[in-house]
């Protein structure tokens, strides 16, 4: 099924094709005017500069064109060329019918499906998530879910940062709170432990010491440069160590991720490259790419119109040691040779915007990366508290995921007794609610902002049934089914849909025909802004209809049947999008 301004564009060019003029000026979009009409196209105005005419003569010429359509009730020409179309009613319920009856909610898929690679999440070993992490995974479950439901072939990996200097911080602070354990004592043959040393809990307190000290003292820090390294070539003990610090780290992660109902299909990480970095790197030498600094390996990328400094990828420190690039440039290798990826996402803070440009640039210029395939850094702004800086815990530290969302659920909680919401509901099914009101709000808030900008975490804001929230769109959802049920229970059913009568009636259609519009523009930009605007004005416009026609009460057994059927179609769309937002709606509330 094609949308419906995809049809009217068609329709449009067509005239203009029969009045002479290329089809290119047919383009129809919803109208910004729905005063004047629900539909405009404006292609009179650069035709008229590219064939020398009036442009009010050639839109009168395309709108006479156009009458002979059955399905306007309407056409009218405005200002100095702009055609405004309005639909008949009968048209206008018949494609609402479509839309319900096809199983994708008249969403056309994707022409030419692509392999694509959704980096998200970004986790790093031994390190506690912070809030760059949230929106992280926010954003990217979303652009995932979108590209999968529009019929590509996508994966999510979560990309983990294993193979860093914070692993040389943590097993050097551990060797000096427990030198005694055999993977420090390089003479040691194994085997280690089948256990970990150390807890979630540990790691948690010790990573912050040891970065503490890493950067207080520098002998500290020269030991942690130095095992890292070690690490990476492959000394047993730490590599065993590590393993656990990895394992120990990922249960921890997975838990996290899993509350927040954000999911990957990989769980790969820097290190997962270890193994093809010197062939890599033997490569990009033999391709004459490669040159000495300081004793470090590195590769120019800068290009000659460059507007600002670009400086080059550092591929291997004099130490011997690799860095976030070079893990970043292998990655994209891995991904391209083995999973075939044809797009690859990075949905990661726009603070690594440099490190990205770099990392493509080899990318394109060595050939890892063909030219056809895409590498997009689809970046994001941070979270600030009320201060407008980056969001701190009261006493002005890093909060840990875990303990935001703790916040974020207690929030929803206060907020749904003081709205009477899921009031007299047995403890567990409240806490339940609460958890998807909370991150409901949480995720909308993020959401629906573009995502290249900043914006303000506002909890008392967020968790409001009211106005531009989650829980608001929750329960008008809740709402919805609630309003099926109990017609159920009365023996009414949906059925085929009538004409609108009522102003809010047409209202709600017109806009449940834009879905497959707002789904195209949020996947061709990799915003889901646009999916969070969209479902806001159609959970309004369905409140104002609830409110202006009284369904369950409705005489007209036909009519109420329309209605139920149009409540029910919105239920479908909100789902879907809400679900594309990475938002679970509960039962009741
Ligand atoms: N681990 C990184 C960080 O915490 C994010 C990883 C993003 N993905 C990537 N391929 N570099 O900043």
């Amino acid at each position: 099924m094609q949308a419906l301004t995809q049809q009217l564009t068609t329709l449009a060019g067509e005239a203009f094709v029969q009045s002479g003029y290329d089809p290119q000026y047919g383009e129809v979009t919803v109208s910004n005017r729905p005063d004047l009409g629900q539909f405009q196209c404006n292609g009179a105005l650069p035709a008229a500069k590219v064939y020398g005419r009036n442009p009010r003569d050639i839109a009168q010429q395309i709108a006479d064109q156009l009458q002979a359509q059955p399905i306007f009730k309407e056409i009218t020409i405005a200002g100095p060329g702009f055609i405004n179309l309005t639909l008949t009613d009968e048209f206008l319920a018949g494609f609402v019918q479509q839309m319900a009856d096809d199983e994708r909610l008249g969403v056309p898929p994707v022409v030419q499906p692509r392999r694509v690679l959704v980096d998200y999440g970004g986790a790093n070993v031994a390190k506690p998530m912070h809030v760059g992490h949230l929106r992280a995974g926010i954003i990217g479950e979303s652009i995932r879910r979108l590209f999968d439901y529009m019929g590509d072939d996508v994966t999510g990996d979560v990309h983990l940062g294993d193979w860093g200097t914070q692993m040389g911080q943590v097993i050097v602070e551990l060797q000096r709170r427990l030198p005694d354990l055999p993977y420090f004592d390089a003479s040691y043959t194994g085997p280690y432990p089948a256990e970990s040393p150390i807890t979630l809990a540990d790691l948690e307190e010790i990573y912050p010491a040891a970065s503490a000290q890493a950067k207080e003292n520098p002998a500290f820090a020269e030991a942690a440069r130095l095992a890292t390294a070690e690490l990476q070539n492959g000394r047993a003990g730490y590599r065993a160590l590590w393993q656990h610090f990895h394992d120990v780290s990922v249960a921890g992660l997975k838990e996290d991720y899993d509350k927040l109902d954000i999911h990957f299909d990989l769980w790969l990480g820097e290190s997962d490259v270890q193994d093809h970095l010197d062939d890599m790197i033997a490569r990009l030498q033999a391709q004459g790419l490669t040159s000495e600094s300081d004793g470090a390996l590195i590769m120019e990328i800068a290009e000659p119109d460059d507007k600002k400094p670009m400086p080059p990828l550092i591929l291997r420190k004099s130490d011997g040691a690799v860095l976030y690039g070079t893990t970043d440039l292998a990655t994209i290798d891995m991904r391209v040779q083995e999973f075939g990826s044809e797009l690859i996402l990075y949905v990661v803070d726009h603070r690594q915007r440099q490190h990205f440009e770099q990392v493509f640039r080899a990318a394109y210029k060595s050939g890892i990366a063909p030219a056809t395939t895409g590498l997009e850094h689809n970046y994001f702004g941070t979270m600030n508290g009320k201060d407008g800086k980056p969001f701190k815990t009261r006493e002005g530290g890093t909060m840990k995921l875990k303990d935001l969302i703790v916040l974020v659920i207690a929030a929803a909680l206060a907020r749904m007794a003081e709205s009477h919401v899921a009031e007299g509901y047995d403890e567990a099914e409240r806490q339940e609610i609460a958890r998807m009101v909370g991150l409901a709000a949480l995720k909308y808030a993020d959401l629906m902002n573009q995502r290249t900008k900043d914006y303000v975490f506002d909890l008392d804001r967020f968790s409001s049934f009211e106005g531009r929230t989650g829980p608001y769109l929750l329960y008008t959802a809740v709402r919805a089914r609630s309003i099926l049920h109990k017609a159920s229970a009365q023996g009414l059913a949906p059925g085929p849909f009538l004409p609108p009568t009522a102003d809010a009636e047409r209202t709600v259609m017109l806009l449940l025909t834009g879905l497959p519009d707002a789904l195209q523009q949020a996947y061709d930009t990799r915003m889901p802004n646009h999916l969070a605007d969209y479902a806001y004005a159609l959970a309004n416009e369905f409140n104002r209809f609830y409110n202006a026609c009284h369904i369950l009460r409705e005489e007209n057994a036909a009519v109420q049947a329309s209605w139920l059927a149009l409540t029910q179609l919105f239920r479908r769309v909100m789902e879907l999008v809400l679900h594309l937002l990475g938002i679970e709606i509960p039962e009741r509330m």
